[in-house]
């Protein structure tokens, strides 16, 4: 092993989901890559449809019925999560890797106390005592800022607030110190106040615990000085990647400048309204040959429509690259 895959907490490599559809199997995660290094927080973004979910799901091997991991690896610390046993990942799941769902509603039991909810894998995982576990319990719900945590052990979901819910969530995510927090769309229920108060909390606890994060979401301007890294999904593929200031300063693909041009600024006029990508993305089984985004693209040439753009580095930034025929046309003129 070279020194790079050491580093690499999560590597995931021609990931491809497929769903059973009444006119066949469709292409739902169309071989992505990805990877996060230790310590690392990678955002993955990309309109709500993109895959974001089914390749987090997938790689927790929690993906709905009817769809399927077709092809791929994903190794967690050096073991591919594809091909444990299912014993082993169970062990994982919960415990190594933390986990927020992207519905605090339906993700947590309603007819079960928010305490014996977070307990659970501190008991399972952990192997600790009902008493040791409460207490850490306590101890989560007040890191996650939930006032008179005590109290709020014995609460049922339905008595919480939805910004509570989602930190009780983020508490079951973070409860077994996990090496990597995955979460989906955490935030996006809830008011913009509670969304940056959730974001502060995550990079507190991301700097005590140490721990890898990756922060799914569709909201790009909500996760820059969050994130390290920025990976943009579109139609179940990696379209750019690139470290996260890298990416603000010189968007290349179009759609990520399109996702970009939709971030309101504070210096716009309060009534302008939001320049944003026309259209919609394909539903699965429905895409064209070429570059999934060419009939959206206001810079789509003859070849996008012919060939699928494979990511390629740009020109003096090794660690940016964009799936993009236009942009590397231009690279190259330049
Ligand atoms: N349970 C499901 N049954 C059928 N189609 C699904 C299901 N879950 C997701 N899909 C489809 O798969 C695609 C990707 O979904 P998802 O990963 O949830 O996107 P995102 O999280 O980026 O919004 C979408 O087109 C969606 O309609
Ligand atoms: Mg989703």
């Amino acid at each position: 092993m070279n020194t790079t895959t050491i580093e690499r907490l999560l590597d995931v490599r021609d990931l491809t989901v497929e769903i059973e559809t009444r006119r066949g199997t469709a292409v739902v995660v169309d071989g992505i890559d990805l990877y996060v290094n230790k310590g690392e927080t990678l955002g993955v973004v990309g309109e709500s449809g993109c895959g974001k979910s089914l390749t987090m799901l997938s790689l927790m091997r929690l993906l709905p019925n009817k769809i399927k991991v077709a092809r791929g690896t994903a190794h967690f610390d050096g073991r591919d999560l594809q091909t444990m046993s299912n014993a082993d990942l169970r062990k994982v799941r919960g415990g190594d890797i933390g986990f927020v769902f992207q519905d605090p509603m339906t993700s947590l039991n309603p007819v079960m106390r928010v305490g014996d909810q977070i307990c659970e894998p501190l008991i399972y995982h952990r192997k600790m005592s009902k008493a040791d576990a409460r207490l850490r319990a306590v101890e989560l719900l007040r890191l996650v800022g939930i006032p008179g945590p005590e109290e709020r052990l014995m609460a049922y979901p339905h008595e919480l607030s939805g910004g509570m819910r989602q930190r009780v969530m983020i508490a079951i995510g973070l409860a077994c110190n996990p090496k990597l927090l995955i979460a989906d769309e955490p935030t996006t229920a809830l008011d913009v106040t509670i969304q940056a108060q959730i974001v502060d909390l995550v990079k507190e606890l991301r700097a005590k615990l140490g721990m890898s994060v990756v922060w799914i979401t569709h909201d790009l301007a909500l996760i820059a000085g969050l994130v390290d890294r920025v990976a943009v999904l579109y139609a179940g593929t990696v379209v750019e990647v690139a470290p996260v200031d890298e990416l603000y300063a010189r968007p290349s693909h179009p759609y990520t400048r399109g996702l970009l041009a939709s971030i309101p600024k504070l210096s716009d006029p309060p009534a302008s309204r939001l320049s944003s990508i026309g259209g919609t993305p394909p539903e699965p089984g429905r895409r064209a040959k070429g570059c999934p985004f060419a009939p959206r693209c206001p810079l789509v040439e003859t070849i996008c429509h012919e060939r699928v753009p494979k990511l390629e580095p740009l020109a003096g930034a090794a660690n940016h690259r964009a799936a993009c025929f236009v942009v590397q046309k231009m690279q190259e003129a330049a």
